[in-house]
Order: C-alpha cells, then sequence, then structure tokens
C-alpha cells in the first residue's frame, strides 16, 4: 500500500510499488488529464508535481511518492495559465499541454520569454505550436496576482 496525497486528497494505493506513477494516476485513479508523450522522460507531457517539484511521471515508480503530495493538471481548477492556453490558442491536440501547464507553474508573473522557454526547454510539442504555447504562458503569468 502506498499512502499519498494526490491534489489535495488522501489516497490508499493498492497497487505494485514499481508501477508507474504515471499509469497509477491515469488508469487506477482515474486523472487522465496526465498526458503519456513518449514513454521514456524525453518529452514532458506526464509532468506532475511532486512535494512541488516537476517530474515527469513515466519515469517515477509509485513508491517514491510514498508520504508525498502529488499535483496533477485536475488538481489547478481553472488556474490562470490553463485559461490562457484557451484564450490564446495554446493548445492544438492538446497531448502536451498538460505538461506544459504544469512545469510553468515554476514561473511567477513578469517572467521573461527566455525565462518561459528556459523553463519548458523539457517540454516537446508534436504540433510545434511554440509561440502560441509562449504567449498563453506568458498571458497567464500577467494574470497571476
Ligand atoms: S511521457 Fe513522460 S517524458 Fe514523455
Ligand atoms: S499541442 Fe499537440 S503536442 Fe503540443
Amino acid at each position: 500500500m502506498i499512502r499519498c496525497t494526490i491534489n489535495a486528497t488522501s489516497r490508499l494505493l493498492d497497487v505494485p510499488a514499481m508501477r508507474r506513477l504515471l499509469d497509477v494516476l491515469r488508469e487506477d485513479c482515474g486523472l487522465t488529464g496526465t498526458k503519456e508523450g513518449c514513454g521514456e522522460g524525453e518529452c514532458g507531457a506526464c509532468t506532475v508535481l511532486i512535494d512541488g517539484t516537476p517530474v515527469n511521471s513515466c519515469l517515477v515508480p509509485v513508491a517514491h511518492i510514498e508520504g508525498a503530495e502529488v499535483l496533477t493538471i485536475e488538481g489547478l481548477h481553472g488556474h490562470p495559465l490553463q485559461d490562457a492556453f484557451v484564450v490564446h490558442g495554446g493548445a492544438q491536440c492538446g497531448i502536451c499541454t498538460p505538461g506544459m501547464i504544469m512545469a510553468a507553474l515554476e514561473l511567477e508573473r513578469g517572467s521573461s520569454l527566455d525565462e518561459i522557454q528556459t523553463t519548458l526547454a523539457g517540454n516537446l510539442c508534436r504540433c510545434t505550436g511554440y509561440s502560441s504555447i509562449y504567449h498563453s504562458v506568458k498571458a497567464g503569468l500577467d494574470r497571476l496576482p
């Protein structure tokens, strides 16, 4: 059994310790907002936060989250970044979008384009709409308090 908190809800997960966190989130917890792109730690589509730190959930055995707090895209509940992706066309096919937003949570209001690009360097978009993604992130950050 793995004891943890996912999106502010306490969980007791009866799953094999080495099962991928990505699979546990999607298949055991029904949190399908976290996407699988490469499955090899290369694309960032599966990014979630563990105790506030972005990780590729396809590389993390679920045993790693014992006692930890996990945040997925479902836990954001209408964050300004989510709204900005809708308004500014940051999502195309949408596979990379949750990972982009989870990675962008590290940024602050007023972050520069360089800082946005550096923070999102590990997140790939196969639709290649990077300028609308960066513009969406900038617009979302500008709406933060
Ligand atoms: S699916 Fe995890 S990094 Fe690509
Ligand atoms: S919107 Fe399609 S992979 Fe980025």
